[in-house]
């Protein structure tokens, strides 16, 4: 199978960052951006990778300018710039050509975009990229979409570019046109619970006990060297450690704590809610990051809306308590990020190769952690049901950092301090442990009011109350 040659088509950020990670793996990138001088800056600052990267000045000269069959990469921003972009590249392509959106596409889009430059008679993969301008420079993660004659092309190429996990590449092909970014929505969703749970913990510390960032950072560090290992928790530390060049106050206390977000993780809530699956620390999530943005109203509220409890000081958290409710959060997130998988999966007869996708999780991406290649093992193992959480290595570990967790919660909801995304945790595995729930009561209110019927536990078939 031929290597397609590769161009790139919008070089922000993420755009020239890929670029120079392909170039710096031999491969000679065409470039095409809007704005010109932009390419111009890459090619200045890009050292001895310079020749292998050609400035071209229209889309037309792009496709021309590179051998064929061709690659296109779209780095630009995700909506309306991919349409616009695939309409001015069809007139120009020729059979084998193969275009790719690396953006954060909404995957029902990527289902369409397929479709339409598949009618074309062109080859389209949607590929989700994850580790962002470092990750893209050297070594992401990237989950792919498409068929398979448009990845053998590129196959190559991408397994160069991605990140290694003890040399495994970080890339796969995970499934036809939109698979591979609703895979990476599910990261995104993943990535938004694993952020807002660090984000509740550092908020217990300093709200609950009063202490400063730059006495936080150290235990994020410490918490790195162990179960909790991840970029996530490494960048943490890092983050609150971080002085303020212009006041010399720690970085966190001069940002607005606005949180912005661009739709995955609401795309994730949204999806998994429509196929009937419980995302509820991904929803814990995005719902805090948009209380977040409504900072106006909490300013106000803080004088209103008084805590009841007169408990307005807090004892120690333990740190222990805090790094297993951590874990603990952490493992279910990932749980309902692969049960919504398993779901779009089987809605769209993917067929995903869920170890897979932990094992391209394992390096390169955001959400990466020790945790994954467990997982990886866990789902090439016998899984009960596909459930994680059933599985001999997580349900042991969970059974035994879940009181924690459970504590933490408790203490943070007497004492008032919001804590969203481990409440959702603790409540998701108290329901999903429950072998008989009060759904009984729901069924009989249902049928009371609108004669839905319901299933006895004794009989066969349809029944209806006496009501
Ligand atoms: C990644 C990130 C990256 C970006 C997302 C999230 O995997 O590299 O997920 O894609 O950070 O767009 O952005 P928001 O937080 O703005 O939604």
């Amino acid at each position: 199978m031929t290597t397609a040659s590769m161009g790139v088509i919008g070089v922000g950020t993420m755009g020239s960052a890929l670029a120079l990670n392909m170039a710096e793996k031999g491969h000679n990138v065409a470039l095409y951006n809007l704005d010109l001088k932009t390419i111009d800056a890459l090619i200045e600052s890009a050292g001895e990778l310079a020749p292998k990267l050609k400035k071209t000045e229209s889309i037309e000269a792009l496709v021309t300018a590179m051998p064929s069959p061709r690659a296109i990469l779209l780095m630009v921003p995700a909506g309306k710039p991919v349409d616009l972009s695939i309409d001015a590249l069809l007139p120009h392509l020729e059979e084998g050509d193969t275009i790719i959106d690396g953006g954060n596409s909404d995957f029902r889009e990527t289902q369409r975009r397929t479709a339409h430059v598949e009618a074309a008679g062109f080859r389209y993969l949607g590929v989700g990229v994850s580790g962002g301008e470092e990750g893209a420079r050297h070594g992401p993660s990237m989950m792919v979409g498409g068929t398979p004659q448009a990845w053998e092309p590129i196959q190559e190429v991408l397994e160069a570019i991605s990140a290694k996990f003890e040399g495994d590449p970080c890339v796969a092909h995970l499934g036809p046109d939109g698979a591979g970014h609703f895979v990476k929505t599910v990261h995104n969703g993943i990535e938004y619970a694993d952020m807002q749970l660090i984000a509740e913990v550092y908020g217990l510390l300093r709200d609950g006990e009063g202490r400063a960032a730059p006495d936080i950072a150290p235990l994020f560090k410490r918490w790195n060297e162990g179960a909790l290992q991840s970029y996530l928790i490494g960048i943490t530390g890092e983050v609150l450690a971080a002085t303020d060049p212009q006041t010399g106050k720690p970085m966190v206390d001069v940002i607005v704590d606005k949180a912005g977000q661009k739709g995955t993780g609401r795309w994730t809530v949204i999806e998994a809610i429509r196929m009937g699956q419980s995302a509820s620390i991904i929803e814990a999530a995005v719902g805090a990051r948009v209380l977040s943005s409504e900072r106006d109203t909490r300013q106000i509220a803080e004088d209103i809306l008084k805590d009841a409890s007169g408990c307005d000081v807090v004892d120690q958290f333990d740190e222990a308590d805090l790094e297993s409710a951590l874990l603990v959060g952490r493992i279910l997130a990932y749980a309902q990020g692969f049960r919504i998988l398993k779901a779009a999966s089987d809605e769209f007869g993917w067929d995903i190769d869920y170890a897979r996708v932990a094992e391209i999780w394992r390096a390169g991406c955001i959400i990466r952690s020790s945790l994954l290649d467990d997982i990886a093992q866990a789902f090439r193992g016998d899984l009960p049901d596909d459930r994680l959480i059933l599985s001999d290595h997580f349900a042991p570990l969970i059974n035994e950092h879940i009181a924690p967790l459970r504590r933490v919660v408790s203490k943070a909801i007497l004492c008032g301090l919001p804590v969203q995304a481990l409440a959702s945790a603790i409540a998701w595995f108290d329901e999903i442990r429950q072998a008989r729930g009060t759904a009984d009561l729901i069924q009989g209110q249902r049928d009371f009011f609108g004669n839905h019927g319901f299933e006895r536990l004794d009989a066969e078939g349809a029944h209806h109350g006496p009501w």
